[in-house]
């Protein structure tokens, strides 16, 4: 009852924020993702009767508290629906540098996820393993499958689950992760969006908006239409950012060095290297490229004192079982 998984991160274009029901994470509004090839989690599940409780390692350190209990709790779900009572044992590694603060939900619990299904024996598809994925992290569902991806509220068998829009293959671009010094967010992303929801004006006003982006964003992978697909990803990003400085209390995930950046692309724009931002919640941001910049742009990065690190990634592929346990 052994298994290992490997997932990637995706970057959301249009962004979940929000959601309809807080236990099952059924979200407010569609999102749509690129899953990435260069941040990845790789996960390996025991369950035996030798173990006397759960444990999980991450990154050769032991979790303890909230971050173990989220892990247990989800194995817990899995359990249920494999019937299955035994103890656990999960070791996960990111291959992309921790300390950096890069969101590691997505991959960590796609990868989570598709390991213990495996290990239990549950036959799940794709789409089944989607709506499993949802309930560890929101946008964990979205790295299940490579590509372009889109999260629907609502499927036609009446869950919140995944389909791909276009394989990685379809259209190629770059996402250049920049990461600056370490900031701890202070706030998870889940009371985050509770309190956008619940305090900020603004945040009818975004859901009005969402339709009609993610026609854009349909619209621009079908196309292979980047400006299209950049312009509607970074408007997306300031309408989600837009919601969080005005809810109460404000929340405020930039720094003056995401500034700077976001400043840069528009610079990097006006000098005819089409590149656009989106950002999580954190300082660290993404610029979405066309491959043939992609080198040109990352120079200039690199020269920033300010810049910690560049990643370039590519599109990439969704959660796979891999043969190589990490224990
Ligand atoms: O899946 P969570 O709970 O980490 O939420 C992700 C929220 C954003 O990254 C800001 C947007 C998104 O769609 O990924």
């Amino acid at each position: 009852m052994k298994a290992t998984a490997k997932a990637n991160s995706n970057t959301a274009l249009i962004k979940y924020w929000g959601k309809k029901d807080e236990e099952l994470i059924i979200p407010m509004n569609n999102s749509i993702s690129l899953t990435i090839d260069s941040l990845t989690t790789y996960t390996t599940v025991e369950f035996s009767q030798d173990f006397l409780e759960d444990s999980f390692i991450l990154n050769n350190e032991k979790q303890i508290e909230k971050a173990l209990e989220r892990v247990v709790k989800h194995l817990n779900l899995l359990r249920s629906l494999a019937k299955v009572d035994l103890k656990a044992k999960v070791i996960s590694k990111n291959n992309f540098p921790t300390a950096a603060g890069l969101a590691s939900s997505a991959s960590g619990f796609a990868a989570l996820t598709l390991a213990s299904c495996k290990a239990l024996g549950l036959k799940v598809n794709s789409r089944e393993l989607s709506i499993l994925a949802r309930q560890g992290s929101g946008s964990a569902a979205r790295s299940v499958l490579g590509g372009y991806v889109e999260w629907l509220v609502i499927d036609e068998k009446n869950d919140s689950s995944v389909i791909q829009l276009a394989d990685k293959d379809w259209f190629d671009i770059r996402d250049i992760i920049v990461i600056f010094e370490k900031h701890k967010r202070k706030i998870s992303t889940r009371d985050a969006m509770k309190l956008s929801m619940e305090t900020s004006p603004f945040y009818k006003a975004r859901l009005e908006t969402i339709e009609e982006n993610l026609a854009k964003i349909r619209q621009a992978i079908k196309d292979k239409n980047f400006s299209l697909l950049g312009k509607t990803a970074e408007s997306d990003c300031l309408s989600m950012h837009s919601v969080a400085f005005t809810s109460d209390p404000s929340l405020i995930f930039w720094t003056g060095e995401t500034l700077a950046i976001m400043t840069l692309v528009k610079s990097l724009r006006d000098d005819g290297l089409e590149a656009y931002f989106t950002i999580d919640t954190g300082s660290n941001m993404h610029i979405l490229t066309l491959p043939k910049y992609a080198e040109k742009i990352t120079g200039i990065l690199k020269e920033l004192p300010y810049i910690r690190d560049v990643i370039v990634a590519k599109p990439g592929d969704g959660a796979t079982i891999v043969n190589d346990h990490l224990f």
